[in-house]
């Protein structure tokens, strides 16, 4: 059998862009950023603030590129940093914006510290008809050393590798 595979993502810094790309690379599925229209500061304690204000007011910036064709894709990674101890609320835009009903959903993401626990609660919380498969969270900077470990989370969740890494 054949699955169809997208890789949807949102990154602020460029890590999880990278994680993005690296199960691109080993799934041959394909490339989505989730952008928005919201403008986001640069650096850390700004973007922080602004951040949890959306997340304390359940605000849900608007996304301003859509996903061509999501029925045919069977299987739907969606990756973002890790904000105020979640998803940013431009994840919670994304999934309400289509409709993931019998689709494998598998969140990754990078982060400081803190894991992907919340991220995985929240998804099955917000697409309760998607079956949602168990996640992986990578250091900041941790996308290039952790590549045996990302084969293996994927292959773990019955992704088949088609593409060895370059
Ligand atoms: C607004 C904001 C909030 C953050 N909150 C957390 C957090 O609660 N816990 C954590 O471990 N890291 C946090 N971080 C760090 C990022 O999750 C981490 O650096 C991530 O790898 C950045 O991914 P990106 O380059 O794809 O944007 C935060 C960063 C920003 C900008």
């Amino acid at each position: 059998m054949t699955t169809s595979i997208l890789i949807a993502y949102f990154s602020h810094w460029g890590h999880t862009k990278q994680f993005a790309e690296k199960i691109q690379q080993l799934t041959d599925g394909d490339l989505f950023e989730i952008k928005t229209s919201r403008f986001y500061p640069e650096e850390h304690d700004p973007c922080s603030i602004q951040a949890h204000r959306e997340q304390l007011n359940d605000d849900r910036p608007e996304l301003i590129d859509q996903v061509k064709n999501m029925d045919q894709y069977d299987t739907v990674f969606i990756g973002h940093p890790i904000w105020w101890y979640r998803e940013p609320m431009v994840i919670r835009s994304f999934w309400a914006a289509y409709d993931f009903q019998g689709k494998n959903v598998i969140p990754f993401c990078t982060s400081g510290d803190v894991g992907i626990e919340n991220t995985e609660k929240d998804t099955q919380k917000y697409l309760p008809t998607a079956t949602v498969k168990t996640g992986l969270r990578l250091g900041t900077h941790a996308v290039d050393s952790s590549v045996p470990e990302i084969k293996e989370w994927l292959q773990r969740d019955g992704i088949k590798l088609i593409k060895e890494d370059k």
